[in-house]
């Protein structure tokens, strides 16, 4: 029968737990897929790097287009723009499946990569991309699909959440809390991104882009981080009932001025009782408002290599499925919902 070959791209935090799956419960995800599949090689930059789980290292290879060009799916965990767009570019450009989790990428390059899956045959799926181990973007996109999004409200940043819920409930000092985060897992490689908020702004831009059919990048997102909060901010809040939280809001605009979706990151104060106030530690939380469904919640882990993998390998068994199919009967299937439609507005 036919056989599902991957190859992964980066074997971080997340990729060594994805290598991990991938090798330890082949079985579990091949009956999950319907045929084999095959972990065909791990492309790294340095093959000597310690890792959260040793990946064998006859699958550990440097020629990251090499492995690109020879196999049916395509996990990109290298992050960054280069060379992990390049990488994806060329595996969508012959065809292939692509799953990735690259919030930065996708935040500036999404549209044109859709664009590009949709016509050469390729298919693109980035779940863990905003809010980890949570399902959030097929809920949006899928079964959200025949109703009208609001507005969407997220905790989307595991690192940020975790600093202030320290600074708030021990008090800790933010370099400290900070260097507790980045010792955890849930950082950044250079967590500048997280404390300023980009990373969140990069969530807000996919979050949007599927919440309102209409494709927003990174800078179409006003982005204030949390360096400027201080302690007395934190104390002052909680005196008066108000916890501080870095939240990712893309909404439409409010009656009255010109029609449009808004775009914003930055540390806001919720009233204690409020769902989005309870959510502690590195956890992820976001909030969707619908016309006819009213109000959603999607808790769970937003950081750390197994949550974050766990998205990973649900758009792995998905995006295989779908290569099987084409495989066995030789068509093509319909492509990912497409983003850049509806220019403008709901
Ligand atoms: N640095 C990110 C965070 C990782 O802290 O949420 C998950 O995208």
């Amino acid at each position: 029968g036919e056989m599902i070959t991957i190859g992964l791209l980066g074997a971080g935090n997340v990729g060594a737990q994805v290598a991990r799956t991938l090798v330890e419960d082949r079985e579990l995800i091949s009956a999950r897929v319907g045929a084999p599949v095959r972990l065909a090689g791990v492309a790294v930059r340095d093959p000597e790097t310690p890792r959260d789980w040793k990946v064998p290292g006859e699958l550990l290879t440097t020629d990251a287009e090499a492995l690109v060009d020879s196999v049916d799916l395509v996990i990109e965990l290298i992050g960054g723009m280069e060379p992990a767009g390049a990488l994806i570019e060329r595996a969508l450009a012959r065809g292939a499946a692509v799953v990735t989790g690259n919030k930065a990428l996708l935040a500036s390059r999404g549209a044109e990569l859709n664009a590009l899956a949709a016509h050469s045959g390729g298919l693109l799926r980035y779940e863990a991309s905003v809010g980890g181990a949570i399902p959030i973007l097929r809920p949006i996109e899928e079964s959200l699909s025949g109703d009208r999004i609001t507005k969407v409200m997220g905790i989307v940043n595991g690192t940020t959440n975790y600093i202030l819920d320290q600074m708030d409930t021990t008090g800790a000092a933010f370099g400290d809390a900070l260097a507790e985060a980045q010792k955890l897992g849930y950082a950044e490689a250079d967590p500048t991104a997280d404390v300023a908020g980009h990373d969140a702004a990069a969530k807000a831009a996919i979050l949007g882009t599927l919440a309102f059919h209409a494709p927003f990048s990174f800078d179409d997102v006003y982005c204030e981080g949390i360096t400027e909060v201080s302690a007395d901010d934190i104390e002052a809040a909680a005196a008066s009932g108000y916890v501080i939280k870095l939240l990712a809001i893309a909404e439409k605009h409010s009656a009255g001025q010109a029609p449009g979706v808004v775009l914003r990151v930055h540390p806001t104060l919720l009233p204690r009782t409020h769902p989005l106030a309870s959510v502690r530690g590195a956890f992820n939380a976001v909030f969707v408002v619908a016309e006819n469904a009213g109000e959603l919640m999607f808790y769970g882990q937003g950081a750390g290599g197994k949550p974050t993998s766990s998205a990973i390998m649900g758009d792995v068994v998905a995006v295989a499925r779908t290569v099987l199919m084409k495989k066995g009967t030789g068509t093509s299937v319909p492509d990912a919902p497409s983003i850049s439609g509806e220019a403008g507005l709901p």
